[in-house]
Parts: structure tokens; C-alpha cells; sequence
């Protein structure tokens, strides 16, 4: 699939097929990983790959309970009955863990930015990006406390825990992008 294609066809899936994902595809996934930029190329990410049905529980499990919490925190209607129980159907998990010690030299700026954290993003893009070439789905879920994903997944407190990736076969795919705005309304050009 090239690039542009790739790009413009990937939708967050929420829906998979218990079908399990082939070990070669998630390898090549993780190349895909493993080839992002990263400031002085510290590679500051790490996964944790998972298919087994303990960890898929015990996720969904502390998330939901993490959901009750957030929707009375924000008033938010549609959250106590967002249905994650795609954390269940994914045949796999993929933690993407940002480690903050490895920033390049922008951690010295007066005004330092998250140089790791913007890495591990274009990793799990990356990731994504090539899980939707070889025929997958993706879900890049962050709905869940560090704490929660460090106990279950044993990661130090030292790192962070970015995303859980859900990973499998689509059930159904959106054809329809879910809105943008457009170069007009993202982008100034300048003489
Ligand atoms: C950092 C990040 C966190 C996200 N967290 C969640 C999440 O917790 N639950 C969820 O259903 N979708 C999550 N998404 C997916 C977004 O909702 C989705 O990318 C967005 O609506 C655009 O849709 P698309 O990916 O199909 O283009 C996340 C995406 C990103 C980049």
C-alpha cells in the first residue's frame, strides 16, 4: 500500500474479529516502531506485547472503572456508556511506554517540549500506519490511569505508559474519514 494511501484510508477501529493477528504482522509493526525519528535518536520507547486474555480483563477492568470516574469528573453524557469492550475482542494488546529520560537536547530549552513523548507518537503512528497496510486495525486507547497500566503491565514508575494499542482483524471499517478541517482553517503560509 503506499504511503498516501495508508495515511488517508487508516480509521480507529473499534470492532475486531477474534480471528489472532499472524506473529510475522505485529513483528513487522514493530520495525515499522522502531524506525521513527526521535530527538538525537534516543529511541525512547519500549512495548509490551500481549495476546493473552488475562491482561485484556484485568485493562478493560481498571478503564471502566477509570470511565465512572471521569464522567463525573467532566459531566461528559457519552462517557459512562462508551462501550470499550473492543479491549476484550482485540486479539492483541501492544503498550507503547515512553521513557522521559531519554529527551534529545530541547530538555535544556528555557521552554523544554516532551521530546520523548512526541517520539513515542510517531512511533505508535508508525505502528498504526502499518498495521492498516497489512490489512489490521488499530485503536490507539489512552483511557486509563498510569498507575492502573503500571500495576497490571509491571512498568517502573520511572516510565510512562502512552497508549494501549488494540490490534486485529477489523470487524467493520469506517469508508468514511471522520471530519477534518482543512488547509484553510490548519495552515499559514507565509510570504
Ligand atoms: C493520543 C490518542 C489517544 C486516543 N485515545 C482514545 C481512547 O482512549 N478511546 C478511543 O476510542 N479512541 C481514542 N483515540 C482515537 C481517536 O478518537 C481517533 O483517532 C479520532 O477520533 C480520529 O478518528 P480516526 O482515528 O478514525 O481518524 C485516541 C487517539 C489518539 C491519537
Amino acid at each position: 500500500m503506499d504511503c498516501h494511501d495508508a495515511i488517508f484510508t487508516r480509521r480507529s477501529c473499534r470492532a475486531f474479529r477474534s480471528q489472532p493477528v499472524e506473529p510475522d504482522k505485529i513483528k513487522r509493526m514493530l520495525e515499522a516502531a522502531l524506525y521513527a525519528p526521535s530527538p538525537a535518536n534516543k529511541q525512547p520507547w519500549e512495548f509490551i506485547v500481549t495476546s493473552n486474555p488475562k491482561y485484556h480483563a484485568q485493562i478493560k477492568a481498571a478503564a471502566d472503572a477509570t470511565k465512572q470516574i471521569l464522567a463525573v469528573r467532566s459531566g461528559w453524557k457519552w462517557l459512562p456508556v462508551f462501550d470499550i469492550s473492543f479491549l476484550l475482542q482485540a486479539p492483541t494488546l501492544i503498550v507503547a511506554i515512553g521513557d522521559p529520560s531519554k529527551g534529545g537536547a530541547e530538555q535544556f530549552l528555557d521552554d523544554p517540549s516532551l521530546g520523548y513523548l512526541e517520539a513515542c507518537s510517531t512511533a505508535v503512528q508508525n505502528l498504526m500506519l502499518s498495521a492498516h497496510a497489512q490489512g489490521l486495525g488499530t485503536l490507539w486507547f489512552s483511557l486509563f490511569e498510569k498507575a492502573d497500566v503500571r500495576k497490571i503491565f509491571g512498568i517502573v514508575e520511572t516510565k510512562d505508559p502512552i497508549g494501549v494499542i488494540c490490534v486485529g482483524y477489523p470487524e467493520r471499517t469506517d469508508t468514511i474519514a471522520r471530519a477534518r478541517k482543512g488547509i484553510a482553517d490548519k495552515v499559514t503560509f507565509l510570504d
